[in-house]
């Protein structure tokens, strides 16, 4: 009897295994279509220790991450919209999405190399930001390919540029990859990019943070750590002189954990205003090293931002303006900040900054992991 049954059981326990390892590998769902009729997925990666991401194909961009408090109590610490419909929205200030080709500021959208000058899109006065307006990458949609392993599950998002998108030369092709740890809770973004023409770039996480959880009304009472000893001065548009400077005796001087609010009035009539700095991280740009810590005194919801970039783009959500986000919540002034790791601002036209001039043959690399605790 057990001689005709040991077959039909070790087929009954290869399925099982089989549709395990399958369910343990997120799913796409649907997210709804983009007002062009593109379909969008969205990818769930959890683990056990109370931590889910959601990562959707337009923009590769992250719309929730789920972290527990101190007592346990679980919050979506990103902003964002519950469709696509609020992403394609004015309201979206690139809510969680990668910024890109080149994230941040290019002066006057103009740029040389190779002896030939390119106008891109002026879409912040007078100049170019996040990668252009209507093709730009938080605004395209990504194809996807979600993984799981032992030690952590995930989400590889790829998207070529055609050649000229956005006025930017080279056919750009970009992977961005979420890995979520199922170890510790710990979010891993990796970048990779490749080109067929010399062309500029930058690409950043655009998330905005509130650990008290998205909604709550000020990152005002939050505490900052940047492992920062220098930022790189601006003009009235925003664009770097081209200088460094110590932060050392400035309001931007966080290398000591200090309240987000404390001093951030001293900007108020600056042209950032608020905090909108780009800032030197200490050691060695190419290697893994911390950039910041942000700290949510009364969750104990801390988050570490590590990045092998030369810069952190800290942004103090200046420019929020009540708009409604998830479940309507509203998005005052000041209620979120982003910690763009990345190159740093207008690059391609200061001699001074490390290149972001991507060659063919070559490859674009740049790490981020944001860890929690509580
Ligand atoms: C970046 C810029 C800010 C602002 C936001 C988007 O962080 O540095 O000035 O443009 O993006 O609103």
């Amino acid at each position: 009897m057990l001689k005709f049954m040991l077959p039909s059981l070790l087929i009954v326990c290869f399925t099982l295994q089989a549709s395990l390892t399958q369910a343990a590998v997120p799913q796409a769902d649907s997210f709804g279509k983009t007002k062009n009729g593109t379909p969008v997925d969205i990818f769930t990666l959890q683990n056990d220790h109370g931590m889910k991401v959601r990562v959707m194909t337009r923009g590769a961009t992250i719309t929730n991450i789920h972290v527990p408090d101190k007592d346990g109590t679980v919050a979506d610490v990103v902003l964002g919209f519950d469709d696509v419909e609020g992403y394609e929205s004015e309201g979206n200030q690139y809510f969680g999405c990668t910024a890109g080709r080149v994230a941040n500021r290019i002066a006057e959208g103009k740029f040389t190399l190779n002896n030939r000058t390119y106008q891109l899109a002026i879409n912040n006065e007078p100049n170019h930001l996040h990668g252009g307006v209507e093709r730009s990458l938080d605004k395209v949609v990504w194809s996807a390919k979600a993984f799981d392993s032992k030690e952590d599950q995930g989400v590889v998002m790829h998207y070529v540029s055609p050649h000229g998108e956005e006025g930017y030369p080279g056919t750009l092709s970009c992977t961005v990859k979420f890995t979520l740890s199922k170890i510790s809770n710990e979010l891993e973004i990796d970048y990779l990019a490749t080109t067929d023409q010399a062309t500029p770039i930058n690409l950043t996480n655009h998330s905005y943070f509130n650990l008290a959880g998205e909604g709550s009304e000020t990152v005002l009472d939050h505490e900052l750590t940047l492992h920062c000893d220098n930022y790189t001065p601006v003009d009235e548009t925003l664009i770097p002189t081209g200088k460094f400077a110590e932060v050392k005796e400035t309001p931007i001087d966080f290398r000591t954990p200090h309240i987000i609010g404390e001093r951030v009035k001293k900007y108020d009539d600056a042209a950032t205003i608020g905090y909108d700095h780009n800032l030197v991280i200490n050691g060695e740009a190419g290697k893994l090293r911390p950039a910041a810590i942000l700290k949510d005194p009364s969750s104990g919801r801390t988050l570490t931002v590590s990045t092998d970039q030369p810069g952190v783009q800290f942004y103090s959500g200046n420019f929020l303006e009540g708009q409604k986000g998830k479940g309507g919540k509203a998005y005052p002034h000041r209620s979120a900040i982003c910690l763009e790791t990345q190159f740093f601002p207008d690059s391609i036209n200061q001699p001074n900054f490390p290149s972001t001039v991507l060659e063919p043959g070559n490859k674009y690399t740049h790490q981020c992991v944001l860890s929690f605790a509580n």
